[in-house]
């Protein structure tokens, strides 16, 4: 072998490296990660509300249900004013109703659900949050 033709196969090899580490991040970003669990230690009664800084809980008559405070739109913390039962950003003033439906303003998309599972004691509950 040549020494021209060891510096071509390394030049090879570290080209093709250089190129996969692009593949290799977008693998490593695709694995799968469990959502972070959030416990809450309080009951809520029909009608009433817990805002927490990921998610405002709600119990309703189909059982509690936690709406994300992350807009749509480029993410900022969205307020939930219960006089007005709306979600409205104060990046952009997207408003949302209590169930999380996109009303109006730049976000155009729904505001997520967390999945939410009642204690076994049933003296509170676990709101599962994406990663
Ligand atoms: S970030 Fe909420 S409307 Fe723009």
């Amino acid at each position: 072998m040549t020494r021209r033709n060891l510096i071509k196969k390394w030049f090879l090899a570290l080209f093709t490296f250089s190129m996969s580490l692009p593949l290799f991040s977008f693998l490593k970003s695709q694995r799968y990660r469990p959502p972070i669990e959030k416990r809450i230690s309080k009951v809520l009664k029909p009608g009433q509300f817990l805002t927490e800084p990921e998610f405002v809980l709600f119990h309703t008559n189909k059982g509690p249900v936690a709406i994300s405070r992350r807009c749509t739109h480029l993410g900022c913390r969205i307020n939930y004013f219960p006089e007005k039962a709306l979600f409205i950003c104060p990046c952009h003033q997207s408003r949302f109703t209590k169930d999380g439906r996109y009303i109006s303003g730049p976000a155009k998309k729904d505001l997520h659900r967390f999945k939410v599972a009642v204690l076994e004691d049933g003296q509170g509950y676990v709101v599962y949050i994406p990663r």
